[in-house]
């Protein structure tokens, strides 16, 4: 019998993941059958119980449950404590642990899919939620010139980057003169169409704008081409924390870029 795992969600519908977890399937020959679970807001922890009681082996953790993923394990890996978000739920038995693999997918993406090395740049991280928490710990490792994190609330920002050494907070105005090799872009802005309100010059020459939204152009990838900047979606970021999640649970990890192919070809 094929090993049970899923992506919990709301909305889930139009998942990626149980097409990119079948393909990785096929290509490792692992019995794997991975579904998509849409759980009511408020009933997260009950369809996590209900996955499990049916002999369920791992979840990934979608929006907007990855906070509450984290607070659910018993068991957390540095990664996840340090972004206090959970992507990655694994059950043996009794046992719950949780993984975040964010950050490694959207390193693996900038430095070995779109060759950007981070080691040494400036960087610029543009919102404070559950999608940028994941990413500053492993972005950091990178050895970057500087990580700056910009939020519209400056507190959220403030604390976020607390958590870690040698990061700055501040709201967008306080960008004023600056100017980044990179701009990662983990707001929700584009959800209401809209970009970060980004100060003029911000992007240096050469950048690259990364929005961790795929499968369109967003207003913050067409202002950041407007200015010169090579622009990317989050899509192959999708692909790596994906492979890595595969990992963790079955201790191999497929290859990406057949499937990342695919996907772009619609
Ligand atoms: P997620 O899990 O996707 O990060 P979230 O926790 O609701 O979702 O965080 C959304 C992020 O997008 C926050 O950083 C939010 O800024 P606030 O902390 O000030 O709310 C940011 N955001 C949402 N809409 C925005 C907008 N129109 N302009 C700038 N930032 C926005």
């Amino acid at each position: 019998m094929a090993d049970r795992y899923a992506v919990i969600g709301n909305p889930v519908a139009h998942s990626k993941s149980p097409w990119i977890h079948a393909e990785f399937a096929r290509q490792t020959g692992d019995a794997v059958e991975y579904g998509a679970i849409e759980a009511p807001l408020g009933g997260f922890a009950a369809a996590v119980g209900a996955f499990r009681a049916a002999g369920g082996r791992g979840l990934n953790v979608t929006l907007p449950f990855k906070q509450e993923a984290f607070r659910y394990c018993r068991d957390a890996t540095a990664r996840a404590r340090a972004a206090a978000a959970v992507n990655t739920l694994s059950f043996a038995g009794e046992a719950v642990s949780g993984d975040n693999t964010d950050g490694a997918g959207l390193v693996t993406d900038l430095e070995s899919n779109l060759g950007f090395a981070i080691a040494g740049r400036r960087v610029l991280l543009l919102g404070a939620g559950g999608a940028a928490r994941g990413v500053v710990g492993p972005l950091l490792e990178r050895a970057p010139a500087a990580l700056a994190i910009a939020n519209r609330t400056v507190a959220r920002g403030e604390a976020l980057a607390a958590a870690f050494r040698g990061v700055r907070a501040t709201g967008f105005e306080g960008l004023a003169g600056e100017s980044f090799d990179l701009v990662v872009n983990a707001t929700s802005a584009g959800l209401e169409d809209r970009a970060p309100p980004l100060p003029p010059g911000i992007f240096a020459a050469g950048a690259l704008a990364y929005d961790m939204v795929y499968g369109r152009e967003t207003p913050f990838l067409r202002l950041a081409r407007a200015a010169g900047a090579a622009a990317r979606d989050g899509l192959g970021m999708l692909v790596e924390q994906a492979a890595e999640s595969f990992l963790v649970w079955r201790g191999v990890r497929p290859r990406t870029a057949p499937v990342l192919e695919a996907l772009r070809r619609g």
